[in-house]
Order: structure tokens, then C-alpha cells, then sequence
């Protein structure tokens, strides 16, 4: 575990600098003061860039059943009338779990639950791969292992308009809205003092702020640009210095350490050739 907890610190700098990158390319405000852009590697965009090595016959899965919650655009979401990437399914993760599985010679089979049944699902092998927007933590760590990161986010608090709600701070007291076993409801259930209103899916909480049901909604800042876009009054305050960057990464079941070096692989040429940030700006585009 000591070894992986490196290993992600080690890639947050490349996943911060593309975060940089991709919160451009889509249009929500980014979490931090412009920075200068991620080096190039021209050296990676070698098509075949295998090193050859044999594979254990049990590394991969003979095909990736891909567990989600499809209610966190713009990462995963149904589509109303198909046209996704992946018949109803559509999203960043879900465009990078095609092009992972392609990279892997696998199909894909997406499985839709809530997002609190992924790691169950992971470590009873219903699903052999999460891909959920899912933020790496301690906890979840000891339950199952995380590729690298390949996004960065922070929390944002969705307010209406006139609110005087200006930060975390202000919180005290007031109806928030959170979603049950997202990291925006693990951050403030460790402050205390907040009226907590759960909610199963990030839109449910909006319409009832919307409503003036509650107070405020906190949900990780690129979905909660989504989720305000068709509602003039609310607008999301995304720098408070309260909340800590999070790393999004994949999550398999622990100890395949083969597939996780697989994956890796996969995903680094991914983000190292600018795909997630593609995907990025197509599911912008169709949304
Ligand atoms: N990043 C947050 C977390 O890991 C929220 C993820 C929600 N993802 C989803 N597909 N519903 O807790």
C-alpha cells in the first residue's frame, strides 16, 4: 500500500497539469491559477510501444465489465436518446474504458449501480474494473487498488443566487445537500455542524436547491458545472481552500498486480497523447 500511495503522489503533478488542460478544454473554471502546460513526450506516441514482456495467463480478464454510476456527467451518464459513446452510456470515463479495453484487445460491458455499490462490486468480483469519477482515498485503499490518476478536481459548493453562503465556513447550521458516499459527503460529514441531506444522484439535490428545498449542494466541481448549466439562479464556488484536490483513478480488485500495470500502461498513453482531453471535449460538444 505504501508503494501505490507513492506512486499516486508521484503522478499528481502530471494529473494536476492536465487538469489544467482538460478544465480548459471543457469549460469549467479551474482550481487553481493558470500554469505553464504539461511537457510534451513526443517519445510515447510511438504506436507499438510494448516492451515485450510475457503475460501471465490470469493478468487480464477475459472481458471488462466496467462497474459505474451513470449519474455523474460529465464522467458517466445515460444519454436520453442514445447516441452515446457507448449505447445509452456516454461520458469522458466511459470513452476511456473503450479505449482502454481497445488498447487491452477486450470487450466492454458496462454494469450501472449506485455509486456506493462499486466497491463491493469490485471486491466480490461482479465487476472487474470501476471507472466512476472515483476520487482515490485512504479508506477505499484498503478495499481495493487504483491505477494512476487521471484527473484532478476539487469540491464545489452549489449556491442560489443571493445566497450568503460565500465558503465551507458558512455551512454551519444550513441544509446541504450532499450525495451519499461521494467524497463531498465524506469531507463535510468530518466537519460537523452542517445539516446533512442525502441524496442518491447529484441532479435530485439540484432540482431541491433549485426548489429552495435546501440550502446549498457540494458535489465534485466539473459535475457541478453540469448540473447548474440549464439553471440561471445557482452558480458553484470552487476555491475554497478547505477542500483538497482529488485524484480520479480506476479501481480493480486488490492484489492483480499484473492487470493494474496493464491498465497503467494503457492509461498513461492515454494521457500522455491527449485522448482525455479529446474525450473531454467530445462529451462536451454532444452535452
Ligand atoms: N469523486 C467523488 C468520489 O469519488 C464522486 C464520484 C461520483 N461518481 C459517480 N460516477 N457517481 O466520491
Amino acid at each position: 500500500m505504501k508503494r501505490k500511495l507513492s506512486t499516486a503522489k508521484c503522478t499528481l503533478i502530471t494529473a494536476f497539469l492536465l487538469l489544467l488542460l482538460l478544465t480548459a478544454a471543457c469549460g469549467a473554471p479551474a482550481a487553481a491559477p493558470p500554469a505553464s502546460p504539461p511537457a510534451e513526450q513526443p517519445a510515447d506516441a510511438e504506436p507499438a510501444g510494448d516492451s515485450g514482456e510475457p503475460d501471465g495467463p490470469s493478468a487480464l480478464p477475459e472481458k471488462l465489465i466496467v462497474a459505474t454510476n451513470a449519474e455523474f456527467p460529465p464522467f458517466e451518464f445515460i444519454t436520453e436518446q442514445g447516441g452515446g459513446a457507448l449505447g445509452e452510456y456516454d461520458g469522458v470515463d466511459i470513452m476511456l474504458v473503450q479505449a482502454l479495453a481497445a488498447e487491452l484487445g477486450l470487450e466492454v460491458e458496462i454494469s450501472n449501480m449506485d455509486f456506493d455499490a462499486i466497491i463491493p462490486a469490485i471486491v466480490s468480483g461482479k465487476a472487474n474494473i470501476g471507472i466512476a469519477g472515483m476520487t482515490v482515498t485512504e479508506e477505499r485503499l484498503t478495499n481495493v487498488d487504483f491505477s494512476v490518476p487521471y484527473w484532478v478536481a476539487v469540491q464545489s459548493i452549489i449556491v442560489p443566487s443571493g445566497s450568503d453562503i460565500a465558503g465551507v465556513d458558512d455551512l454551519q447550521g444550513k441544509k446541504v445537500g450532499i450525495i451519499t458516499g461521494f467524497t463531498g459527503d465524506i469531507a463535510l460529514s468530518a466537519i460537523g455542524g452542517i445539516d446533512l441531506q442525502h441524496y442518491k444522484k447529484g441532479v435530485d439535490a439540484v432540482m431541491d436547491l433549485n426548489n429552495g428545498r435546501i440550502d446549498a449542494v457540494v458535489i465534485d466541481s466539473p459535475t457541478a458545472h453540469k448540473l447548474i448549466a440549464g439553471f440561471a439562479d445557482l452558480s458553484a464556488i470552487d476555491d475554497d481552500p478547505a477542500f483538497e484536490l482529488e485524484s480520479y483513478a480506476i479501481c480493480v480488485a486488490k492484489g492483480n498486480e499484473e492487470f493494474v500495470a496493464k491498465i497503467n500502461e494503457a492509461l498513461q498513453k492515454l494521457i500522455d497523447d491527449g485522448a482525455i482531453e479529446a474525450f473531454a471535449a467530445e462529451v462536451d460538444a454532444r452535452l
